[in-house]
């Protein structure tokens, strides 16, 4: 158990852990390189650690120094050490390592099983195998109806064959996800020909970026991606990478519902596709300021937030996308608005680490905030009606991060002491998170 303790008045300048996606995709197209990548800061959270225990197994070599990481790749075609096939891969709880590892590891020319902790055994995977198999992957799962959701889908351990050749395609994609399009942009890189990924919104860029960065052919245009085929990728020899935005919204939320405040977060990612919340906060009358603006291969900022007087606001579906992760913190926000806020289309959020719509109903209702679901259309809106005075509780992290990252923020602004049952799951993607919360009090 964890207590919260209720905190006012702070005034503080905070770093950030480096993004998680960033950092995923950084060790991912450095490894498919020739030579040494130099990545920093490097963030030692459980899911990176996870992407780059798999890279090992595939040949590469890689070196920590003071905060960076280099990555020594082995090319487009990985080299395992191992003689005995297939060759096993474990994802641990990172749901973005193996759906996104599968579109590199079904053009490679040897088999692989990728196995996953039981929390990510119960994550769908049915939605990166079935466009990978349109372009010639062989891959195969447990395919079975999960017990605790029912649902029918295919599950880890995955089996992962070499493929006879790799065909190019033209996917209109159901759901706008970073994920699905990651992991069909790096099968395409060993193509026949142009791949075309088309999402009904567009969700976060990074791969795209990435991807040219390291020289590969990749054109945007509105919700389309066009891949070319590559023979090699070319490192541009250091990445540097900035302040996850997804870990700053805790504290940016923080800033805003607690009295006489004001927090600075210093070089945290401002890419447009990953901060829909800045602009659904500062149109619930969030006073935020975006300064000392730069733009490398993605743009970051300072962001420095006030204590503010929030109002409900409606979200739109086109808009979940670009804050996919930070809903559950959105609904903690909205416990402290005046009004009634709504976010439309939020059903991804079912399958996510945990269902985040039913971790932050059940903590939320406890506390005394009034939130709940409505089906809208075939998605689902949150409704949260907001007030100010809450009662202190045991809260639930139903070992997802982020729900417990965003009830230790809610608790923090309540009256009395709150605790939560667990924060070992946040070492997921922000190991730091308890010490700096705890820095804050000082
Ligand atoms: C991620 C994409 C998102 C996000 C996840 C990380 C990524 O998932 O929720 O935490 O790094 O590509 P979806 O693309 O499935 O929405």
């Amino acid at each position: 158990m964890y207590k919260i303790k209720p905190a006012s008045n702070i005034k503080k300048e905070i770093i950030v852990p480096p993004d998680k996606s960033i950092s995923h995709r950084a060790v991912i197209l450095s490894s498919l390189c020739k030579g040494k990548t130099t990545i920093k800061p490097f963030i030692e959270s459980n899911d990176i650690l996870a992407t780059l225990n798999c890279m090992k197994k595939l040949g590469v070599a890689a070196k920590f120094t003071k905060k960076s990481l280099t990555i020594n790749g082995t090319g487009m075609y990985f080299k395992p050490k191992l003689k005995k096939m297939p060759v096993s891969l474990f994802s641990a709880e990172s749901g973005t390592t193996m759906r996104i590892l599968c579109g590199l590891l079904c053009c490679q020319k040897f088999p692989a099983i990728f196995e996953a902790a039981p929390s990510l055994s119960r994550r769908p995977m049915e939605r990166v195998i079935t466009p990978l198999k349109k372009m010639g992957a062989i891959i195969s799962g447990a395919s079975k109806e999960d017990i605790t959701s029912g649902k029918k889908d295919i599950y880890p351990p995955l089996l992962i064959e070499p493929a006879k050749k790799i065909n190019s395609n033209e996917f209109k994609l159901e759901i706008a996800s970073a994920q699905i399009k990651s992991t069909i942009m790096l099968a395409a890189l060993y193509a026949n020909g142009e791949t075309l990924i088309t999402e009904p919104y567009k969700s976060r860029d990074h791969t795209e970026r990435m991807l040219k960065l390291f020289g590969a052919n990749i054109t945007v245009k509105d919700t389309t991606v066009i891949c070319q085929p590559v023979k090699r990728l070319v490192s541009p020899g250091k990445l540097l990478i900035p302040g996850d935005f997804s870990s700053a919204a805790f504290f940016i939320v923080l800033g805003l519902i607690l009295k006489n405040s004001r927090l600075i977060i210093k070089n945290v990612n401002t890419n447009p596709t990953r901060c829909g919340l800045l602009n659904v906060l500062k149109r619930m009358g969030a006073n935020i300021k975006i300064v000392n603006e730069k733009n490398a291969y993605e743009p970051y900022a300072d962001i420095i937030v006030e204590s503010s007087q929030l109002k409900a606001t409606v979200v739109e579906p086109y808009e979940v996308p670009s804050m996919i992760d930070e809903i559950p913190v959105l609904c903690v926000a909205s416990s402290f608005a005046e009004g009634k806020t709504q976010i439309k289309g939020a059903k991804e959020l079912r399958v996510k680490e945990t269902d985040r719509v039913r971790s932050m109903i059940v903590n939320l209702s406890k506390a005394g905030v009034r939130i709940y679901e409505e089906s809208y259309g075939n998605d689902l809106k949150i409704v949260i009606a907001g007030k100010r005075k809450y009662k202190a509780c045991n809260f639930e992290s139903f070992h997802d991060h982020r729900t417990a990252m965003s009830m230790i923020i809610f608790a923090m602004a309540g009256k009395s002491e709150s605790r939560i049952d667990d924060t070992l799951c946040i070492n997921k993607s922000f190991p730091e998170f308890v010490s700096l919360v705890k820095s804050l009090y000082k």
